[in-house]
């Protein structure tokens, strides 16, 4: 298979577009030890400090319309969480859209990008962003993250980590490219906590606030406001 490793970008998901676009076949994978300027959704940093985090980004060109790209994040999340439990144990909770939550804190981030005519995706490139073995977190996001190590108490193995998430991931992605998002769906909802709950969705377009009700089958949020009105 196809890996890049590389000791420091200034992220991999930047370096994952460039090589896509250079021709980079189908499930290529970029994994660093340190991102410089890692990034995370809606134009915000993401911590990627040396040595203690998985930070990776994988080339996929599958033949769907655009708008379905969004399910490739869903089955990824579902993915993620399956190889964190094969390795550790853990069972995470999925906080729609990409946020994987462990005893509440974030514990991982996933980052769906694409390259992509008006009806045809060239690549998608998705980065998966994981606190692994972090002890501590800078200010700003001391409350609200964690990383394995704190919740496991104990140094875990990356490469095992990233091993599981690739053999799950390339199980759900067989399976949705002949059956469909359906099954891959169902997989999802057992694991997500925001369905059924009051929240507030954020957005490039803003912020919303609502009952979410659940996902459609582009794997886009349901939201119902006050006034009983639902919107995607
Ligand atoms: C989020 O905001 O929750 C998404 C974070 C995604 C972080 C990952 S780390 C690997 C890949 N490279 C990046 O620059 N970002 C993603």
């Amino acid at each position: 298979k196809n890996v890049h490793y590389e000791k420091s970008v200034s992220s991999t998901q930047e370096l994952a577009h460039r090589i896509a676009s250079e021709g980079g076949e189908e499930g290529t994978i970029i994994v660093a030890e340190e991102q410089v300027a890692g990034k995370g959704r809606l134009g915000r940093q993401w911590y990627s400090p040396i040595g203690t985090g998985i930070w990776m980004s994988m080339i996929l060109k599958p033949k769907i319309p655009p708008q379905q790209a969004p399910q490739l994040t869903l089955l990824t999340a579902v993915a993620v969480i399956r190889g964190i439990h094969a390795i550790t144990g853990l069972n995470c909770d999925i906080k729609w859209p990409n946020d994987i939550l462990l005893n509440g804190k974030k514990l991982v981030g996933i980052l769906t990008e694409m390259q992509a005519d008006l009806d045809q995706i060239q690549s998608v490139i998705i980065g998966i962003g994981i606190n692994v073995n972090q002890i501590s977190f800078p200010e700003e996001i001391k409350e609200t993250a964690t990383s394995l190590r704190i919740e496991k108490g104990k140094e875990i193995n990356r490469a095992s980590i990233i091993k599981s998430i690739l053999e799950n991931f390339e199980e759900l992605y067989e399976i949705y490219l002949k059956e469909g998002f359906l099954p891959i769906k169902i997989m999802w909802e057992a694991h997500a906590i925001t369905i059924g709950k009051r929240i507030t969705a954020r957005t490039m377009g803003g912020s919303f606030q609502g009952f979410a009700q659940g996902i459609t089958d582009e794997g886009i949020l349901l939201l119902e406001d006050d006034l009983g009105d639902t919107h995607k």
